[in-house]
């Protein structure tokens, strides 16, 4: 048996560690990394979770008060939850009773996130498409498709609003929920002919040559339920048919057609509060002078007019007109209402509807030839109207409540007596410029009104503006339905 040198022995144990190989260094190295490879996972592991965790709390957050807001719109809708890649939404949709002025409110909403998803976000966005009802008057709502979209902002930890999009909105007539349109604003004919006198003065006002355009206007076909009109929150939007198969557009204001709408179903914030009354204690009336103008008598009642500074209304005949127009413009320059009494004095039922429509179409063009505008009024001769008449006529129809008989008696203390017999507040006084007994009395029947009191107004002014076609006037308060 060899012993072992003790020497070797003790340099064996001794021995200087050895070096350790490159092998080993890259076992260590790819360990290291991994273990912090493993390491950054675990933490993106978690923190991706956490932000998922964060981003779906968040979410029932956003969709928690999106339930409280549409539930004070007072509409029941339901809520449908959806994820897919591109996007979260969140869409509110009626349930099975509710009533929408809209069709295909899920389609609309899918039209918009599929649109607004489209650009490169890093995350997908979320939308809450919504509905809501705003109440504007006790009979008109409003009702808006909104759209709201919201990113997820990493560093907040929390969801940023980017915008808020109406991408459709209706108005209501609440009693019925019927969708807003032309009808249920205007809803008589009456008012629907009202309207039509404003389109027309409307198509001259915006004529830059209305000299052109007169004889289509005063023949303009009537507007009807058929008539393209489009209810907006601050106008309504007309087609005016004109001959032919031409329209042209006009808009008008509610307050431009305020007397012939229904203003309940009107956004108040687009109508002028009404002017305060006139003290109830003042007392109003209106002379009125028919079958002018003469030029042997007009320009006497016109200088007694002027130096009492009185204004009147002139019931003009057309054909009268076309003889003296320059009277008519006088008229018209100290303030006077020029309105129509037909063209050639006719009894207006007895006629055909085109020959009525021809009374007063040759009335307006006289008129408007004298002083650039359209009278608004018309007082039938004899007073002689029917339903059929009035719609042709298409003007209020204004009649009287004291006559003076002046063209029967032709004298003047029997004008003042009858006058002073008969004569009331918020009266329309008939009289006749073409009558010399009415140039006569014309003085003392002024003097008189003025002691008693009275204050003298054209018939626009005692009516208020308000006047209707297819209604009679025969004071300011005796309007009646024809
Ligand atoms: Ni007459």
């Amino acid at each position: 048996m060899k012993h072992q040198d003790p020497l070797v022995r003790r340099s064996y144990r001794h021995k200087k560690p050895r070096k350790i190989q490159s092998w080993q260094w890259t076992l260590f190295l790819l360990a290291i990394i991994t273990i912090i490879g493993l390491a950054f996972s675990a933490i993106n592991y978690y923190n991706g979770i956490k932000m998922q965790k964060e981003i779906a709390t968040a979410t029932n957050t956003l969709l928690t008060q999106a339930k409280q807001t549409q539930d004070k719109a007072d509409l029941t809708m339901e809520a449908q939850v959806h994820k897919n890649k591109a996007f979260t939404s969140i869409s509110f949709l009626p349930a099975e009773q509710t009533v929408l002025p809209f069709k295909n409110l899920e389609k609309t909403y899918q039209t918009f996130y599929h649109q607004k998803s489209d650009h490169d976000s890093k995350l997908p966005p979320l939308f809450i498409g919504s509905v809501q009802k705003k109440k504007l008057t006790d009979e008109l709502a409003r009702y808006t498709v909104i759209v709201t979209t919201y990113e997820w902002d990493k560093k907040e930890h929390a969801f940023q609003k980017i915008d808020s999009k109406t991408t459709q909105s209706a108005f209501v007539n609440t009693t019925n929920q019927h969708k807003m349109n032309a009808k249920e604003l205007i809803q008589t004919k009456a008012n629907l002919l009202g309207i039509q006198q404003i389109v027309k003065n409307e198509l001259l006002k915006k004529a830059k040559n209305p000299d052109q355009i007169i004889d289509a206007v005063i023949a303009l076909p009537d507007l009807s339920w058929k008539t393209k009109m489009t209810y907006h929150q601050k106008y309504l939007e007309i087609k005016v048919p004109l001959e032919g198969d031409k329209t042209t557009t006009v808009k008008l204001s509610y307050n431009q057609i305020k007397p012939f709408i229904q203003t309940q179903l009107v956004d108040p914030k687009v109508l002028k509060k009404d002017t305060p009354k006139e003290p109830e204690d003042k007392k109003y009336l209106a002379l009125t002078f028919d079958d002018g103008p003469n030029p042997q008598t007009t320009p006497d009642i016109l200088n007694i007019l002027a130096k009492e500074k009185v204004k009147a209304t002139f019931f003009l005949l057309g054909k009268n007109v076309e003889q003296a127009p320059n009277l008519v413009k006088q008229a018209k320059e100290q303030g006077h209402e020029l309105a129509s009494h037909s063209y050639s004095h006719p009894f207006l039922p007895n006629l055909t509807n085109q020959q009525v429509s021809d009374e007063v179409q040759k009335t307006d063009k006289a008129i408007y030839n004298a002083i650039g505008e359209l009278p608004q009024f018309l007082r039938p001769p004899y007073g002689a109207v029917d339903e059929n008449t009035a719609q042709r006529i298409g003007k209020p129809i204004i009649q009287w409540n004291v006559d003076s008989l002046d063209w029967q008696s032709k004298n003047k203390n029997a004008i003042l007596s009858v006058i002073k017999q008969t004569v009331a507040p918020n009266s329309i006084v008939l009289l006749h410029d073409i009558q010399p007994a009415t140039v006569e009395a014309l003085p003392e029947v002024i003097a008189y009104l003025k002691k008693e009191n009275y204050t003298l107004v054209t018939i626009s002014e005692l009516l208020g503006h308000q006047a209707k076609p297819m209604h009679q006037y025969f004071g300011k308060d005796d309007e009646r339905k024809i």
